[in-house]
């Protein structure tokens, strides 16, 4: 099968024939139609995991994914964290332990948008709701696959939301969402202007700031259904086909980065 991988840690990603993965017990193995491309899949190959669990390489990366299971033909999406490390979805087929989150992929939703939703818009959808009756929402990296979940799911639940991009000054408010700050000083200073305040680059020292998406079926099935209602809008910037995706961690655009199988 055709991949897109890295040689090692930090190395570039090529475009690699590989042997198709095989299933283990409890796993699926999964023939993908398209994957998404988030943050955490360039911090893998950059080693953010290196030490603290096995890698496999070439290391092929993603998380995120939407396609058909190989034998039951049943259609799926959702994501697909492979232990160890490096059985990605950035590949023609993955295998997932089965306890994965994932979710019958609605007849009629294109697999394209299904498999840019899962990583991005699970937090989003939680972050949102962390939020409890707070009226106004500061969201610093609105334009991302997370913030423009965000900004639409935070809208919708009646709350004014001010996005904070690049460049702009932030004002008072009674949340923060912060998604760009990668260090505690950044975020401590931006935190000043909310009370509620979260970050998800876990840069906060009081770990009730740090937020970590849970994944769960019942989310990303309720994803699903927003989007086919016309409720969520998914922003992809870029579809990209497999064999040309070995720049997909640079030049992307505002939303999501997609590769097509
Ligand atoms: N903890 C969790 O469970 C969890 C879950 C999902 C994501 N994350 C993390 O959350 C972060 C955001 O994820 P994502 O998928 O939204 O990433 P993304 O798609 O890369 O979006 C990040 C956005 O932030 C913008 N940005 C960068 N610097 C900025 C600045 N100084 N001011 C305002 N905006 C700025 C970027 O704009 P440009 O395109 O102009 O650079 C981009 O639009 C990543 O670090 C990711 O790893 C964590």
């Amino acid at each position: 099968m055709w991949a897109i991988a890295a040689a090692d840690f930090g190395a570039p990603l090529e475009l690699v024939e590989l042997p198709e993965p095989t299933a283990g017990p409890d796993e699926l193995k999964v023939r993908l139609f398209a994957a998404s491309v988030n943050p955490f899949d360039r911090k893998v190959v950059d080693g953010m995991l290196r030490g603290s669990t096995p890698h496999v390489f070439p290391l092929v990366p993603g998380t995120d994914g939407a396609g058909e299971v190989v034998g039951s033909g049943e259609r799926i999406f959702g994501t697909f964290f492979h232990h160890p490390v490096g059985i990605g979805t950035y590949a023609e087929y993955v295998t997932v332990p089965a306890e994965n989150t994932l979710a019958p992929l609605p007849d009629g939703l294109d697999p394209a948008v299904a498999a840019a939703l899962p990583t991005a818009g699970m937090t989003a959808l939680q972050l949102v709701e962390s939020l409890g009756d707070a009226e106004s929402v500061l969201i610093v990296g609105p334009n991302g696959g997370v913030g423009s979940f965000a900004v639409q799911i935070a809208r919708a639940a009646g709350k004014r939301v001010i996005p904070i991009g690049r460049g702009d000054s932030l004002v008072e408010a009674d949340a923060l969402i912060d998604l760009v700050s990668a260090d505690r000083s950044s975020f401590e200073a931006n935190a000043r202007y909310a009370p509620l305040a979260f970050n998800t680059n876990y840069v906060s020292s009081d770990p009730a700031q740090n937020f970590g998406m849970k994944g769960s079926r019942e989310t990303l099935v309720r994803l699903a259904s927003m989007v086919q209602a016309g409720d969520l809008e998914v922003p992809i910037s870029r579809r990209v086909p497999l064999r040309e995706a070995v720049d997909v961690f640079a030049g992307r655009g505002p939303g999501k980065t997609v590769i097509i199988m």
